[in-house]
């Protein structure tokens, strides 16, 4: 069963992780892909193949997600290929974790920047798009530090918290024309990101999760397959945490 038949998908920061896990799963349920990331290097190649085998079409931008001129023209070149965008999966997203007496302005301004203002960005370019069309869906890659707050991680929680505030404003704001919006919040995901975890903290997380182990990239994709569907088209403002209990 293909869900996503013939939908045209704007994903940021997917070359790799969790974001080209979602490329892939929305590839297989018959989507076509855009996506982008900081460059378009051997592995986001090998990401554009991977989604063509699939037998729809494969689109990679070298763009960062925090620059607002560049978002705009992403999402241009997006519609001048696909002709309109009906999913756009803000998944961009970076750590610079340390304690909040030890916290540089730049620390905090670089994962604000890179982690909320590019679903702003995004939002903001997609949106006019998603409002002609009468219909959209906007999904929002937060965590589940963005719900409970974490030590040492206070620019990365405030930036997740942020972007589960901002996919309820836009569900109210843009519910009438259509548009739903929606935010994932992956409890600990096996990925390039938590490998830089050391082994000690690894355990203690997993220890803490009651279905004692991390999840998949893919079983946070599978549940942005169904936000993204209209199986979900009675589902808007709302959070989904994929997280093996660890936040209830
Ligand atoms: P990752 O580091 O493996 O992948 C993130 C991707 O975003 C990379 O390809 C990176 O190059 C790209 N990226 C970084 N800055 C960018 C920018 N300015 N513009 C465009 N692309 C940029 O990370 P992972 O684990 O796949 O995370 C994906 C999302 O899921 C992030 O938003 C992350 O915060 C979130 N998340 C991850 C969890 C985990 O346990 N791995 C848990 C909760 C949330």
């Amino acid at each position: 069963m293909q869900l996503l038949r013939n939908k045209k998908v704007l994903i940021t920061g997917a070359a790799r992780g969790i974001g080209k896990a979602v490329a892939l799963a929305m590839a297989k349920h018959g989507a076509d892909i855009a996506f982008t990331d900081l460059e378009i290097d051997d592995k986001a190649k090998e990401t554009i193949k991977e989604i063509e085998a699939l037998g729809v079409r494969a689109l990679g931008y070298a763009s960062n997600a925090a620059s607002f001129d560049q978002a705009h023209q992403v999402v241009k070149e997006v519609i001048r290929e696909f002709g309109r965008i009906d999913i756009l999966v803000n998944n961009a997203g970076i750590t610079r974790d340390t304690l909040m007496l030890r916290m540089t302005e730049q620390q905090w301004d670089l994962v604000l920047n890179v982690n909320l203002k590019s679903a702003f960005n995004y939002i903001h370019a997609v949106s006019p798009h998603m409002v002609k069309q009468r219909a959209g869906s906007i999904i929002n890659m937060s965590s589940v530090v963005g719900l409970s707050g974490n030590a040492g991680q206070a620019n990365y929680s405030a930036s997740k918290a942020g972007m589960v505030a901002l996919a309820k404003s836009v569900a109210k704001e843009l519910g009438p024309r259509g548009i739903r919006a929606n935010a994932v919040a992956p409890g600990f995901i096996v990925s390039d990101m938590t490998d830089q975890i050391p082994e000690a903290a690894r355990k203690a997380w997993t220890d803490m999760i009651p279905l004692r182990r991390g999840g998949t990239p893919q079983e946070v994709a599978d549940v942005c397959v169904f936000l993204g569907s209209d199986l979900s088209s009675y589902v808007s403002g709302q959070v989904i945490p994929v997280c093996g209990a660890m936040q209830t």
